[in-house]
C-alpha cells in the first residue's frame, strides 16, 4: 500500500456525530477483524466512491450501509449518555478518555486530545433559579418548580443539572408591590414595538415572554434593551401542547411537551379558560403580592478536551 501524506483523513469528534461514526468503525472491526483486510476494506477514497456513485454501481454506499451497525450505535450512546457530563467535569474526563481508546481500538494511526479553557455556565444546584410570588405580609405564596418530574427510574442523577439558562447573570430582582410581569408574546423586536403602542412599558419591570420563533437570547436581549430587569420563558401549550395537556396528550406519550398570563388576539396561547393579558397589574386579590425573580448561575473556566483522531490514507486519489 502507498502512503501518501495529502491523503490524510482527520475526524473531529463531537456531539452527535460521535454515535454515527462509533457505530461505523465498531461495526468496521466486527464485521471484517482489526487485520489488514479490515484495513483494505476501509481503504477506498472520496473519488473512488464518487466514481462508484457516478457509475450507478452503489459500491460504496452499500459498503457504507453494511459497516454501520444500529446495535453498537445504542451500546455506545448507552455508554455516552448513562451519566450527566458537563464539561470539564469527572466524567466528561472519563468519556474522553474512552473515545481515545476506542478510536485506537478502531485502528485509527493516533488519538490526539489537545485541552482548551471555556467559561462556561452552572446552576448552582443548592439554590436553585427560581420565581416566587409574595404575599402582603413578605409570605412566599408560590414557588416555581425548577425539577422536572423523573420519567424514569434512575433518572435523578446527584449530578443532574436542572433547568436554567446558561450564562444568564446573577441577580435578584423585585416586582412592585401589586404588579406582576408585563406579557410580551415572543418577545420580538415587533412585539416590543407593538407593546409600545399599547401604551404599556417593561422598563423598571420583569417582562414574560413564551418560548418560540427566535433564540431565546435574542428575547432576552431585546427586554434589556427596552429596560426590562428580568425575563421569564415558558413554554405556551399553543406552541408545544397542541394535541391537548392532559398527560396522555403530552411527552413522553406524544411528542408534546407539558405546559408552562388581556393581549392582543394573535398573542394569545393556549392554556385553557386563561385570557392573555400584558400586565404588569395584578388582579385584586393580589394587590398586596410582589413577584420575585432569582438566579443564582455561577461562571467557571474550566478545562475540556477535544478527541481528534487521524487515519492516513493508503490509495492515491
Ligand atoms: C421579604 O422576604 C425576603 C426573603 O425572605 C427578604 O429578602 C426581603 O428583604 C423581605 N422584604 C421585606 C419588605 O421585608
Ligand atoms: C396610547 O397613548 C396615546 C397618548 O396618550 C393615545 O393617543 C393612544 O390612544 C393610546 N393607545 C392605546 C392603545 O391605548
Amino acid at each position: 500500500m502507498k502512503m501518501l501524506e495529502r491523503s490524510h483523513v482527520i475526524l473531529l469528534v463531537g456531539g452527535a456525530a460521535v454515535g454515527l461514526i462509533i457505530g461505523v468503525l465498531v461495526g468496521h472491526v466486527a464485521t471484517s477483524g482489526n487485520d489488514a483486510a479490515g484495513a483494505e476494506s476501509l481503504a477506498f477514497t472520496a473519488d473512488q466512491f464518487d466514481l462508484d456513485e457516478r457509475q450507478g454501481s452503489g459500491r460504496g454506499s452499500r459498503e457504507l450501509l453494511r459497516l454501520i451497525s444500529t446495535e453498537n450505535i445504542g451500546q455506545n450512546v448507552r455508554e455516552l449518555t448513562k451519566a450527566p457530563h458537563v464539561a470539564g467535569g469527572g466524567r466528561d474526563e472519563e468519556l474522553v478518555r474512552w473515545l481515545q481508546r476506542k478510536f485506537l481500538d478502531f485502528g485509527f494511526d493516533d488519538v490526539s486530545v489537545p485541552a482548551r479553557e471555556y467559561l462556561l455556565s452552572h446552576p448552582d444546584p443548592l439554590n436553585p433559579n427560581l420565581v416566587r410570588l409574595y404575599d402582603g405580609d413578605n409570605a412566599t405564596t408560590f414557588t416555581s418548580s425548577y425539577k422536572e418530574l423523573p420519567l424514569h427510574p434512575g433518572d435523578e442523577h446527584p449530578e443532574f443539572s436542572h433547568a436554567f439558562c446558561a450564562y444568564t447573570p446573577r441577580g435578584d430582582v423585585w416586582t412592585a408591590v401589586g404588579e406582576a410581569a408585563v406579557y410580551v408574546n415572543y418577545g420580538s423586536l415587533e412585539d416590543f414595538a407593538r407593546l409600545a403602542e399599547l401604551n404599556v412599558t417593561v422598563k423598571g419591570r420583569i417582562a414574560i415572554v413564551r418560548y418560540g420563533k427566535l433564540f431565546r437570547g435574542n428575547k432576552i436581549t431585546h427586554a434589556a434593551q427596552y429596560g426590562a430587569i428580568g425575563v421569564i420563558l415558558f413554554s405556551d401549550p399553543s406552541d408545544v401542547a397542541r394535541e391537548g395537556q392532559k398527560p396522555e396528550d403530552v411527552y413522553p406519550y406524544t411528542h408534546w411537551l407539558p405546559d408552562g398570563p388581556a393581549a392582543p388576539q394573535e398573542w394569545q396561547g393556549g392554556l385553557e379558560g386563561l385570557v392573555y393579558r400584558l400586565g404588569p397589574t395584578m388582579r385584586p386579590e393580589f394587590a398586596t403580592h410582589r413577584l420575585r425573580l432569582t438566579s443564582n448561575n455561577n461562571e467557571v473556566v474550566v478545562k475540556s478536551s477535544n478527541v481528534i483522531a487521524t487515519l492516513k490514507g493508503g490509495v492515491e486519489p
